[in-house]
């Protein structure tokens, strides 16, 4: 089993980090574009693996994608990440043009792969990849869901004094300030968690969560990466152990939940086959508005993209 991950910033070694220490693969290629970047990071994380004892090879490689050759699966980071003041959006010309050129390589040289997008703006990042791979849909989807449903399920870990792993929750939407948690479909250990946070508190908890990249930015000045890695390398590990998870993925929509032509976030069953299932909930009025409003905005990027004619 081979994995690779396309840029070897915060987010790729991270993720490739995590690939490896769960020994999801017995080979692991890291890659980017800057010299000798890629190779520094994969030897530092290959000298971890006596300590932490795995036995996945890393290794890493300034832009030859032959060393790529097979992959199953792909993981794409390579962007630029938002700093202080920007939002996601405002990354779309310089990442469209990056996630183009990448994803032609990754095909070229793994034809076969599923690939796993997270650069940003994610949900239109997705689509340009899907353009320029032209492979079928459930072999193009994007990490978001799962790293927002994280933020969203700490939050009231903290807030309940729980441990995290008891908290299951819904996420739908695009990756930015419209995506929609589901507070109807977020339970503690089966309990409704309506039953157990009072309404403005939870209204406050899903806020924060809307607004939980910015956080960190703010913060940081720089955006996430170890919720991000960790998140993009459980997509990789439901896909290489065919689990069947289910997760929330950027997937493409064609008439589900009444959308079509458009990648948003939605629940998903994750298999050795990618999306092997996009699971279509009952939402409410109010519920199916906001999840509406999110697409909307996400069809507004869409278009910029389509005017740029990058992927033409
Ligand atoms: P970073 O700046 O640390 O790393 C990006 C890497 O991409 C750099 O090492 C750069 O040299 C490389 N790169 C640029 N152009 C390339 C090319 N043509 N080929 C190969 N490598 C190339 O950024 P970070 O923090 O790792 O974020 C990466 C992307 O992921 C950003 O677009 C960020 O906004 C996005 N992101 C998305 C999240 C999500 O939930 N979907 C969460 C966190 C970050
Ligand atoms: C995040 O949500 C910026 O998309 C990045 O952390």
């Amino acid at each position: 089993m081979k994995v690779s991950v396309i840029g070897a910033g915060n987010v790729g070694a991270t993720c490739a980090d995590v690939i490896a220490h769960k020994e999801l693969a017995n080979e692991v290629v890291l890659l980017d574009i800057k010299e000798n970047f890629a190779e520094g990071k994969a030897l530092d994380m290959w000298q971890t693996a006596p300590i932490n004892m795995y036995d996945s090879r890393i290794t890493g490689s300034t832009n030859d994608y032959s060393k790529t050759a097979g992959s199953e699966v792909v993981v794409i980071t390579s962007g630029l990440p938002r700093k202080p003041g920007m939002s996601r959006d405002d990354l779309i010309a310089t990442n469209a043009g990056i996630v183009k050129t990448v994803t032609e390589n990754v095909i070229k040289h793994s034809p076969n792969a599923i690939i796993i997008v997270v650069s940003n703006p994610l949900d239109v990042m997705t689509y340009c990849a899907y353009l320029t791979a032209k492979i079928p849909s459930n072999r193009v989807f994007g990490m978001a869901g799962i790293l927002d449903t994280a933020r969203y399920r700490a939050f009231i870990a903290t807030e309940l004094n729980v441990s995290p792993k008891d908290i299951q929750a819904v996420l739908m939407g695009g990756h930015g300030d419209t995506m929609v948690p589901l507070p109807r479909y977020t339970t503690l250990g089966g309990i409704p968690i309506t039953e157990l946070i009072a309404k403005e508190r939870l209204d406050a908890i899903i806020e924060r969560t809307k607004k939980g990249g910015g956080e960190i930015v703010n913060l940081l000045g720089t955006s996430a990466w170890y919720a991000p890695g960790a998140a993009a390398a459980q997509m990789v590990e439901a896909i290489v152990r065919d689990q069947k998870r289910v997760f929330p993925v950027c997937a493409l929509l064609n008439g589900e939940y009444g959308l079509n032509n458009i990648y948003l976030g939605v629940p998903v069953v994750l298999g050795k086959e990618g999306i092997e299932k996009i699971i279509e909930l009952k939402l409410n009025d109010e519920e199916m508005q906001l999840c509406k409003a999110s697409a909307s905005a996400v069809k507004e990027v869409m278009e910029v993209l389509d005017k740029m004619g990058v992927t033409a």
